[in-house]
């Protein structure tokens, strides 16, 4: 690189969704590399509710690695973020723009900084997966910048070292996280069961219970319960292999009963492991608590399943009705059990403490 040319920015930006899981990750049987205990299996949001944007930068200008996350600045010090910066610099190919008369060789990346920007439309560790969106969208973006000619299923596995659920959000539609066996966890990734098309009439409402900080992040929550839980072992060896087949077909036949009945048993096993933990876990909370309820009347009423329920790492919860028309009721029987306390606008009600109810259909 000439010293004239050392004024340049050369900048990408990326939008990724989050993604829920509606057969659950939680443990991991090696804490460096984020392999996990057992399969899991999610459903990727509409990119234009849920999502992260993080535009990367690089410029011989910039004397060291910076990153601001929603506004703030951040530390890029921990494991996760080197891991997710070793792995692109050194797939870093050459780069060539012609317009701004820009050309950086592989060996330039081994030198260069990177600045990153990124901002998560919606709350960030609250139980919503900012941690998926957040860590996919980064190692898409520097991907693109670096020119690393990856294909998704790749990258899925470096995303995987950020956070384990980042690896999902590399795919739309529906998308398994294969656990893998190679201990080196080369085999550790995800896949997409199935496209954004199918299954199309399914429609996602989030009722966001509270937009706080949860007080115990995933990845010490499912620290403390790989040490504690016994109930998480029968879990993962015995009840997730076979629901994860059952949830493939379930998907594959558009079987909306067996979809809601394991997505939900799942939820309610996975708190159930959380509770099992020493000292326990509460992510949900009383509202939390009242939504179940909600709909397991509504779906003993109808005789078979309407809604289901999921819940993560938080009180927050995500609704998965069977079409439009459920959606539509959904909604008003939480508005009417969950009244709004502010007319902030029609996306948006409080509900519990705080509140953003998005239709994502
Ligand atoms: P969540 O339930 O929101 O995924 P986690 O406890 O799993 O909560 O993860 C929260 C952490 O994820 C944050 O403290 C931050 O380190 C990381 N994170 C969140 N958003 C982003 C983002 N846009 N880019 C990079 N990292 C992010
Ligand atoms: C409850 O992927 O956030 O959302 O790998 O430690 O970053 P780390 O944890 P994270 O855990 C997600 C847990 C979950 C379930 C899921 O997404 O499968
Ligand atoms: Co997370």
């Amino acid at each position: 690189m000439a010293e004239e040319l050392q004024k340049w920015v050369l900048m990408v930006t990326a939008q990724t969704p989050t993604n829920i899981a509606v057969i659950k990750y939680w443990g991991k049987r090696d804490e460096t590399l984020i392999l996990p205990v057992n399969d899991s299996i999610s459903v990727t949001l509409d990119p234009e509710h849920l999502c992260t944007t993080t535009t990367v930068s690089v410029s011989p200008a910039f004397d060291q690695d910076r990153m601001w996350l929603n506004g703030k600045e951040i530390s890029l010090s921990g494991g996760r973020f080197q891991s997710c910066l070793r792995e692109i610099r050194s797939r870093a190919t050459d780069v060539h723009d012609k317009e701004k008369g820009i050309k950086i060789t592989k060996k330039d990346w081994e030198k260069l900084n990177v600045h990153i920007a990124s901002y998560n439309n919606f709350p960030t560790a609250a139980g919503l997966a900012s941690s998926a969106a957040g860590f996919a969208c980064l190692v898409f973006a520097l991907a693109k910048l670096m020119n690393a000619k990856e294909d998704h299923s790749q990258l899925s596995a470096i995303a995987r070292r950020g956070s384990g659920s980042a690896c999902r959000s590399l795919y739309g539609g529906f998308v398994k996280w294969i656990m893998g066996k190679d201990e080196k966890g080369t085999d550790s990734l995800a896949v997409q069961l199935a496209d954004e098309k199918h299954w199309d009439e399914l429609v996602i409402v989030i009722a966001v219970v509270s937009s706080q900080q949860k007080e115990t992040s995933s990845t010490t929550g499912m620290r403390d319960t790989v040490e504690t839980s016994l109930l998480l072992q029968h879990r993962a060896k015995e009840v997730v292999p076979k629901r994860i087949l059952k949830m493939e077909e379930a998907i594959k036949n558009r079987d909306f009963a067996s979809f809601a009945q394991l997505a939900c048993t799942d939820s309610n096993q996975f708190h159930a492991v959380c509770l099992d933990t020493c000292p326990p876990i509460f992510y949900m909370n009383d509202t939390s608590h009242r939504i179940i309820s909600l709909v397991e009347k509504w779906n003993r009423a109808a005789g078979t399943p309407q809604v289901a329920y999921t819940f993560d790492a938080g009180p927050n919860a995500v609704l998965i009705a069977r079409n439009r028309e459920t959606a539509a009721l959904l909604v008003q029987k939480l508005l009417f059990c969950f009244p709004p306390k502010s007319d902030a606008d029609l996306n948006s009600f409080v509900l519990g403490d705080k509140s953003i109810l998005k239709d994502a259909g």
